[in-house]
């Protein structure tokens, strides 16, 4: 693969979620816009991703995949120079198998005419799904994608999108960038299977799929919790946990809302770059979960310079107070050898959604948590 793509999370904008198949060269250009306009590029969104849907339904007769006349009229080395004019990067979406989950060309059998087309386009991410695939192996699959990818020479951010399966987490390191851990998230905080054609995943399912995975994840390649469900449809406060969540977890933060019409509370939260910060950390620790307190979900991360993350969910359907006492904890990570070392130091506290700094570790960390909203603090 192209070592060295992902140092950090990707951060980004992916059209599926919102607009499933219904996207076309305007809206496109419109969300690049956005990026400009409401700070997301300055707080470091970088690509935009077209999902299933953007072809047409038929390769011509040299066998290419064709951008569909009616949604890109001016094809996609135009939208992709439109993108890169405004200093962000272009991702497309194709599948493994012989068609994508939406009925379009598949690559299976075409990888290396579609990366030399990618390439003469001037995509810079591929996110590779897996409907339609039949008896492929999928590290295999995966592999001759990476490999063409590589052959066609340009650089590209390889997103693996097999839901978790085949767990990709162990052999989707020296493949991808990113490697999806679940099925598709669904605009719920806690919810199963509850519409849609294949299983969608409410926010806290997906977030359980994080224990064993851990080790898996780190500078150049991620784990992938999906495209994010911020601003649309849920609380704001839910909106806020999903969103601190995603970046203790060190996930890919790809947006996957409409961002033409996204309240200043969304756009609040998603520009949040305290947070962002944490995400993007440089050692590229996944986050875990260090105890459930009354239903108050308590989670740490490990940043460098021996800082820390750590994140209190309220999962209460009513306000909970919080009074957490230091010298009663224990934080150590011992799979990566890190420990919140309360005993020989005292950390300053910093409130990341509020923007202040808190009493510092000597006092008991006390806030008042609305439903299933979050308190996300640094200790540095
Ligand atoms: C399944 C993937 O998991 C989704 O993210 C999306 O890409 C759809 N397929 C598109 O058909």
């Amino acid at each position: 693969k192209f070592e060295g793509l992902a140092p950090t999370p990707p951060l980004g904008w992916n059209s599926w979620n919102t607009f499933a198949t219904d996207i076309n060269e305007q809206l496109v250009k419109d969300i690049a816009d956005k990026f400009v306009e409401l700070g997301l590029k300055d707080a470091g969104y970088e690509y935009i991703v077209l999902d299933d849907g953007w072809m047409a339904r038929e390769r011509d007769a040299d066998g290419n995949l064709v951008a569909d006349p009616e949604k890109f009229p001016s094809g996609m080395k135009a939208l992709a120079a439109y993108i890169h004019s405004k200093g962000l990067k272009f991702g497309l979406y194709n599948c493994a198998g012989s068609e994508t989950c939406a009925g379009y060309p598949g690559s299976r059998g075409y990888e290396y005419q579609d990366a030399r087309l990618y390439a003469s386009w001037d995509v810079d991410f591929l996110k590779y799904d897996w409907c339609n695939t039949e008896k492929l192996n999928a590290e295999g699959a995966y592999i001759t994608m990476r490999d063409a990818l590589a052959k066609a020479g340009r650089p590209v951010v390889f997103s693996i999108c097999e839901w978790g399966d085949n767990e990709p987490w162990n052999w989707g390191k020296d493949i991808g960038h990113m490697w999806r851990v679940s099925g598709d998230i669904s605009n719920c905080w806690d919810c199963e299977d509850n519409h849609g054609t294949w299983s969608s995943w409410g926010v806290w399912k997906i977030i359980n799929m994080h224990e064993n995975i851990r080790s898996a994840t780190g500078p150049d390649h991620w784990n992938d919790f999906d495209m994010m469900e911020v601003g649309n449809g849920m609380t704001a406060a839910e909106d806020r946990s999903h969103f601190a969540m995603w970046s203790m977890l060190a996930s890919p933060l790809i947006m996957g809302n409409d961002l033409r019409s996204a309240t200043k509370e969304t756009i609040k939260t998603l520009t949040n770059k305290e947070v962002i910060q944490v995400n993007q950390d440089s050692l590229g620790i996944q986050g875990f979960r260090v105890s459930n307190d009354n239903n108050i979900e308590i989670w740490a991360k490990p940043l460098a310079n021996g800082s820390w993350a750590m994140t209190f969910v309220n999962m209460n359907e009513e306000p909970a107070q919080l009074s957490f006492d230091w010298s009663k904890h224990k934080i150590i990570d011992e799979e990566n050898a890190k420990k919140l070392d309360l005993q020989q130091k005292t950390y300053q506290v910093r409130d990341l959604f509020n923007h202040k700094k808190l009493k510092d570790t000597k006092h008991k960390l006390k806030a008042t948590i609305g439903v299933h909203d979050v308190l996300m603090i640094r200790l540095d």
